[in-house]
């Protein structure tokens, strides 16, 4: 039984804290980046936010009872962050995962009691909707299905929490907003909400460069299904990332701020950099989805490269 004053853990989703990242300062002294540390969240990244943004509206709808279980696809962030919530409310959860995503994430998914379906690993992202879309055809009154490509709720979780936040931790100084694009929730709340308060915000997307890449939870958009809520106005700017520069630049933060991150958190960063060249003077914000430790089996930081 939960006392009175005792929140659960889903309260401690958002409000994380705005880091200042000083890797580019000497070479642009008039950029001042700062970084949203969201593996500060309960279930270690962004994630926690769009999923208990789209859980909640399930339960506001009467979309999600007791009786159903929570399936959707992923690429191991969502997943971790319905289970979580889920154990947390009582749901089951069933999760669609290409079969190569790291051992953490699937360790961590089984820790919190959810069952895992492998769809092909050759097909990426796009195999594991189209399976969990076969599951719910098959079943729906079985399941819940969020559906974090399409459900709302996703980018209003950054509308309604990840930009506010950025405005009040920056003062509403910040000038650029960059952000990588998987389910694009990220990047669209944000930017939506910003844009609406400065219309002068701009706001760069960062996709991976090619289709083949290893920036674990990012998508590229020209060859991949395109998310409903994707919305092509709110972008300025969209570069690709290469991935091994991306990886680069996640070593060195490590080394020289002490900030693990994980592959898109690297990709941000390359986004920043890009854009730091262009501007030479500005406040930009980024968002930094997760942390490093999450990818320590995949060798992201086994170069011992200086
Ligand atoms: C590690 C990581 N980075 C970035 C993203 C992209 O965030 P969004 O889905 O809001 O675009 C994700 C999403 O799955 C992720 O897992």
């Amino acid at each position: 039984m939960r006392g009175i004053g005792t929140p659960g853990i889903t309260k401690l989703v958002g409000h994380t804290p705005l880091l200042r990242v000083r890797i580019f300062e000497r070479e642009f002294p008039k950029v001042e980046v700062y970084a949203k540390a969201e593996w500060f969240n309960p279930g270690g990244s962004v994630k926690d936010r769009a999923a208990l943004a789209m859980i909640e509206d399930g339960e506001r709808t009467g979309a999600l009872t007791l009786e159903k279980t929570i399936v959707d696809s992923t690429s191991g962030n969502t997943g971790i962050a319905y289970a979580l919530i889920g154990a947390a409310k009582g749901y089951p959860v069933k999760l669609v995962m290409p079969g190569n995503v790291s051992a953490e994430r699937k360790a961590l998914v089984t820790a919190f009691g959810a069952e895992i379906v492998y769809s092909d690993a050759g097909e990426g992202s796009d195999g594991a909707i189209r399976m969990v879309r076969e599951l719910v055809e098959r079943e729906p009154d079985r399941y819940f299905y969020p559906d974090q490509y399409s459900n709302p709720a996703n980018p209003r979780a950054h509308y309604e929490g990840t930009a506010v936040e950025i405005l009040e931790q920056t003062g509403g100084r910040i000038t650029h907003f960059v952000a990588g694009l998987g389910t694009t929730g990220t990047f669209v709340g944000t930017s939506r909400r910003l844009k609406e308060h400065d219309a002068s915000i701009k706001a760069i997307a960062v996709e991976p460069d090619d289709a083949f890449h290893g920036l674990e939870g990012l998508k590229h958009l020209p060859t991949a299904i395109v998310p409903r809520i994707w919305d092509a106005s709110l972008a300025d700017e969209v570069v690709g990332c290469p991935t091994e520069p991306a990886y680069e630049l996640a070593r060195a933060l490590a080394r020289s701020e002490g900030l693990l991150v994980g592959h898109s958190s690297g990709a941000a960063l390359w986004g920043v950099r890009r854009l730091a060249e262009r501007i030479h003077e500005g406040v930009v914000v980024t968002v930094f989805p997760d942390s490093g430790d999450r990818y320590l089996s995949t060798g992201l930081y086994g170069s011992t490269r200086r």
